[in-house]
């Protein structure tokens, strides 16, 4: 799948974001070797810090539905951004542990730029279970 595509699924994954309180709408779409897509979308609490990235979503999503790491290809993240969105913190520490090293991850915005980087340039030097 070319990454256009991938970033589509991310747009209409966007779609169902649940973000009345930012309004800021996430997307996000998770690439396995089979070609299957899972998708997230941020969804937010009135009690703000029990909100859910969009990125946590897929990845959460892809894993109850079976898909184990070795499967996972690519994830892509879109907002309205001015330049591709830039995933928090949080995310790029689970991605650190859910996703393989080698996971391409696409960044994107609403205007169709696509930035294409690593989980290591994501998050370099990152806290592991190997640390424990
Ligand atoms: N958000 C994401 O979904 N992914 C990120 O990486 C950055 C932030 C969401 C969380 C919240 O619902 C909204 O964007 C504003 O922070």
């Amino acid at each position: 799948m070319i990454k256009e595509e991938l970033v589509e699924y991310a747009i209409r994954a966007r779609e169902k974001s649940y973000s009345p309180y930012s309004n800021f709408k996430v997307g996000a779409a998770l690439l396995t070797s089979d070609d299957s897509v899972f998708e997230g979308a941020n969804i937010e609490n009135a009690s703000y810090p029990l909100s859910m990235c969009a990125e946590r979503v897929a990845m959460f999503n892809a894993y109850m539905s079976g898909v184990e790491y070795d499967d996972i290809v690519a994830l892509a993240v879109v907002a309205d951004t001015d330049t591709p969105v830039a995933p928090c913190g949080a995310c790029r520490q689970v991605m650190a542990e859910l996703l393989p090293r080698n996971t391409i991850i696409y960044l994107a915005n609403l205007k169709g730029e696509i930035k294409e980087c690593s989980i290591d340039e994501l998050l370099p030097y990152s806290f592991s279970g190997d640390d424990l």
